[in-house]
Formats: structure tokens, sequence, C-alpha cells
């Protein structure tokens, strides 16, 4: 049996009760924080960097840390992930100039590593590093911001990135990102994901805490 990953980002937490909010979700029953890294360069927004991780370490949140950077250029923070407390660091093939590198860099610190495509973004990024790579991450809506619509061209992109997943004969984690919520997530898991991210779709559900759980029991359903 699959096992599916449920990584409620925090884009759409209350960035005023952030310690509160992760603590909320990963009672409710989230199995990793999805941390949206913007830079207003590589994407038109700005959000959190590593002092942001390291708070939260701080704070006491011993879950894994998906770090999603979407900043240009991406090594030099990886560093500061890495000391921050990131489990996993995913970067866009386009903002990197030495993708092996990064890569490598990400592993040689003990934390996962990742690609992530943008809606036009090909697969064959890919081609010469699957030997490097322990998460590949589609974007199924432009990268930027929370609550945009699912793109659903992104399911076929999926099987296609299962389908190297499975030539590759590695345990990769095939996530997905934009516009997942509980009206969409099964054909999205047919299609071969197997981590789940959702902003939106968990944070602004009606009752607080108690409508993260019940948003999240029904995903995983
Ligand atoms: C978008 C971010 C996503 C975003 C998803 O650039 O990478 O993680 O927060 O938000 P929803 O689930 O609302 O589409
Ligand atoms: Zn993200």
């Amino acid at each position: 049996m699959t096992d599916f990953l449920i990584a409620p980002s925090i884009l759409s937490a209350d960035f005023a009760r952030l310690g509160q909010e992760v603590e909320d979700v990963l009672a409710a029953g989230a199995d990793v924080v999805h941390f949206d890294v913007m830079d207003n360069h590589y994407v038109p927004n700005l959000t959190i960097g590593p002092m942001v991780c390291k708070a939260l370490r701080k704070h006491g949140i011993t879950a894994p840390i998906d770090v999603h950077l979407m900043v240009k250029p991406v090594d030099r923070l990886i560093g500061d992930f890495l000391e921050a407390g990131a489990s996993i660091i995913t970067f866009h093939p386009e903002a990197s100039e030495h993708i092996d590198r990064s890569l490598q860099m990400i592993r040689d610190g003990g934390a996962q590593a990742g690609l992530v495509f943008n809606p036009a973004t090909p697969l064959h990024h890919l081609d010469h590093v699957m030997d490097k790579v322990d998460v590949i991450l589609l974007m199924s809506v432009n990268p930027g911001f929370g609550g945009q619509k699912f793109i659903p061209g992104t399911l076929a992109k999926l099987r296609a990135a299962r389908e190297r997943i499975k030539a590759s004969g590695r345990d990769i984690r095939l996530e997905i990102d934009g516009g997942v919520g509980v009206g969409n997530i099964r054909e999205i898991a047919e299609a071969g994901a197997d981590m789940f991210v959702a902003g939106s779709a968990i944070f602004n559900a009606p009752g607080g805490a108690q409508g993260y759980a019940a948003v999240i029991r029904d995903m995983r359903a």
C-alpha cells in the first residue's frame, strides 16, 4: 500500500500566530509542513526565509519541514535552510545555474533534495540527475500565490513523472502543489502523486483547528 503524505502549505496560515497554526495543523493529522519561500524576483511575491524555519524548530516543531524554494539564485539559501532545520529542500531547475551541484549540496547537508516543475517546465531536467533526486514536485498552478485553480494538464504530467520514477527503480516521492483539495485529490492520487500540498483548502476551512482536521481526514479518505 502506498503511504500518502499530506503537507499543508503554511502560506495560507495566519502568520501572526504561526507557531500555533503549525501545531494545530500537525495535531489535525498533517504529516509534513510545506514551507513556501518566495523572493519577489523568481516569483512575484515575498514570504518567509530561514529565520522563520529556525523559529519553528525552536518552538518545538519536530515534524518534517518541506522547504519549497521559489528563489533565484538558489545555492546561497541552501546552507541557511540546512542549518535552520529543513528536512526536504526543493528548487526550480530554471532558477539554478548548476542543478547537479544544488542537489548535491542539499544531500551533503543531510536533507532530501528535489526538483520542482512549473506547469510549462518539461521533465527532461531530470534526465541526468535522477540518482540525486528524492522528491519530484509538480506545480499544478503557476508559482507565487495560494488559492489558484488546479491546471488539469498536470494529471498527464503526473503519469509521466510516475513512469520515470518506476523506470528509475528508486524510491522517489511525487509531490503535487497548487489547487489541491478534497474535490480533486482522488484523481490526483490515481495519476500517481503520493505527497499532497494544500494551503487554502486546509487553512481556509471553516471552524479553525477543528476544520483543519475535517479537511485532512476527507483528503485522506
Ligand atoms: C504556490 C505555492 C503553494 C501554495 C499552494 O506558489 O507553492 O504551496 O501555497 O496553495 P493552494 O493549496 O491554496 O493552491
Ligand atoms: Zn509550494
